[in-house]
């Protein structure tokens, strides 16, 4: 069995102990108006926020929406900002992963507004204009708020083998070299920084999240196929093939390259596999 499915049915026997299937975000779309609370009250230059709220610790209580008003003037321009000041100010429970708070890390995507984004990236409507709402990233198990359970994502990730594999060290024992035309192939690709936006809005990963790779490794694996120091990509797209569901349940459907907050094309990257592996 494949290294990945065993991690993953093991993720999945974990999840289900802790989870209910009441703790998907989905819910929120059989309940679009949920059960709202609010913490704060509107005033003047005040923009609301509907943030999901949810805690495996607490199964039994369904998600909901709660708003929160920051007043914009004495807040950052972006969402992630607003979160920042309603947790400092409001309600230090709310859950969200961040960390360098410029678009590297890719700790901080979550679903706004109906597009995955990330918070840092984001900047925050004029207050005038409608509640911006706040859900985790979309059709992944929930462990509280907006922090999702990424466990497959990264068995996903590290069943490419995402790793530089020469055959032979340099003969001259020093760097593995690259010309620029070389280099430039890997353009497009090496700045993905695994953030799950685009996989995460893919709906062939949404049905088929255990057999189907999902956009985010094939954009990686294809990074390492095209890299002129690898010695190994007829064997990475060997390793893509021999189960067919692990690449080619793509159907070009393109919600990944509208979801990259990269602007990177994980869709054109899989289709130049297919075109590889079909016809050498
Ligand atoms: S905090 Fe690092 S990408 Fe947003």
């Amino acid at each position: 069995m494949h290294r990945f499915k065993k991690g993953a049915e093991k993720m999945d026997s974990v999840i289900r102990r802790n989870l209910t299937t009441s703790s998907r975000f989905t819910w929120l779309k059989s309940h679009p108006k949920g059960h709202h609370e609010k913490t704060a009250t509107k005033g003047e230059m005040s923009k609301e926020f509907k943030i999901y709220r949810w805690s495996h610790g607490s199964p039994a209580k369904k998600p909901f929406l709660q708003s929160f008003f920051v007043d914009i003037r004495e807040c950052g321009p972006m969402v992630l900002d607003a979160l920042q000041k309603i947790k400092a100010e409001q309600d230090s429970s709310l859950s969200y992963r961040r960390s360098c708070r410029e678009g590297i890390c890719g700790s901080c995507a979550m679903n706004i507004d109906g597009n995955n984004a990330l918070a840092c990236l984001h900047p925050i409507d004029a207050p005038s204009s409608k509640a911006t709402m706040i859900t985790p990233l979309p059709h992944m198990f929930v462990i509280k708020d907006l922090v999702v359970d990424l466990t497959a994502f990264y068995h996903q990730y590290k069943c490419i083998e995402p790793w530089l594999k020469p055959r032979s060290p340099p003969e001259d024992g020093r760097e593995y070299r690259q010309s620029p035309s070389e280099r430039r192939k890997l353009d497009g690709l090496y700045e993905c920084i695994l953030c799950a936006c685009c996989s995460s809005a893919c709906p062939a990963y949404w049905w088929n999240p255990e057999e189907y790779l999902g956009p985010a490794a094939l954009l990686q694996a294809r990074r390492w196929i095209v890299d002129s120091r690898d010695d190994y990509a007829r064997e990475r797209l060997q390793a893509l093939t021999e189960d067919v569901d692990k690449m080619y349940r793509c159907r070009t459907i393109r919600n990944c390259t509208a979801a990259c907050p990269k602007k990177l094309d994980p869709s054109n990257a899989i289709s130049n596999m297919k075109v590889m592996h079909q016809f050498g």
